[in-house]
């Protein structure tokens, strides 16, 4: 079995367990357990705090986990970064009072930071030459500048209402995250084979979130065109319709080029386009 850490409340647990939903495994976890098997597939979850699971997957606690860049790079444990995932994005900020007047980042000389991110921070100033004093907390960072605990903060942004709140206001970005699965790569052969399996079925996942399947009508002596701007997996499926003089062309585009290729299209003279999901994509 692959033992698989994923946070146990917080941001990442819902899109971690819909990841996985997603990739065919299941977990049984009605009651919120802290630990759960995964039906029909050779997989067992831990739920736990998601800056220890970097350290429980260094340990060989959990073989993989599902975590933060974050909280990966904090811990400045060696890990694999296996597959970027795409959701949990945030940004890790230094923010400050929003009425203190602020040009720099050498405006930070002197002032005292509050954050549960002692080594990203420092990393931050060293680089910059920065003199400023790290006060470390675990959590509520953002409530210190208004009870006088320290006069800026470096803690997670995600929307930003958390700092409008506390009256405070970014200055600087240190760090863009998003959740990623990390592992060693000491694992056993079998471990490895249903890791490589998980990785595949991700894969999968992830390549079908970025691409759209697309149906539309052409006139035939369009075709040559539009078939050159829709690439397709191989290229375009091309079907004549009933009424002639026209054919259905079936394609799938990249989310990047979607809407200039939708532009393209129309002034092909394509018409009744039809644009659906695709849940998952093995190339
Ligand atoms: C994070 C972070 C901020 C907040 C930012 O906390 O520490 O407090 O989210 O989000 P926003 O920009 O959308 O307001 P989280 O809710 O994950 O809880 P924690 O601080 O207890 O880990
Ligand atoms: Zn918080």
């Amino acid at each position: 079995m692959l033992k698989i850490a994923v946070q146990k409340s917080g941001r990442l647990y819902d899109h971690s367990l819909h990841l996985l939903n997603e990739c065919g495994i299941e977990l049984n976890n009605g009651n919120r357990q802290l630990k759960a098997g995964a039906l029909d597939y050779p997989l067992e979850a831990y739920f736990l705090r998601d800056d220890d699971i970097p350290q429980y997957v260094y340990d060989g606690v959990a073989d993989v986990g599902i975590a933060g860049e974050n909280v990966v790079f904090e811990k400045k444990r060696e890990l694999q970064i296996l597959s970027k995932l795409g959701f949990g994005r945030c940004r890790l900020s230094i923010a400050v009072p929003k009425a203190m007047s602020y040009t720099s980042c050498q405006d930070l000389n002197g002032l005292k930071i509050a954050t549960s991110y002692s080594n990203l921070l420092q990393k931050f100033l060293d680089e910059n030459n920065i003199n400023a004093e790290i006060h470390e907390i675990s959590g509520s960072v953002e409530i210190a500048p208004g009870i006088g605990l320290a006069e800026a903060i470096c803690d997670l942004v995600s929307s930003g209402s958390t700092l409008v709140t506390n009256g405070l206001k970014e200055v600087e970005i240190i760090l863009r995250s998003e959740a990623v699965l990390v592992g060693r790569d000491n694992l056993s052969g079998e471990k490895q084979s249903i890791l490589s399996n998980l990785l595949m079925r991700i894969e999968a996942v992830k390549t079908a979130r970025h691409n759209k399947y697309i149906m539309l009508n052409a006139p035939n002596d369009q075709l040559k065109e539009i078939a050159s701007i829709l690439p397709g997996m191989k290229s375009p499926t091309i079907v004549p319709l009933a009424e002639s003089g026209w054919s259905s062309v079936q394609s799938v585009v990249n989310e990047n080029d979607f809407w200039s290729i939708i532009e393209k299209l129309k002034s092909l003279k394509a018409e009744g386009i039809i644009v659906m999901p695709i849940e998952k994509m093995i190339l």
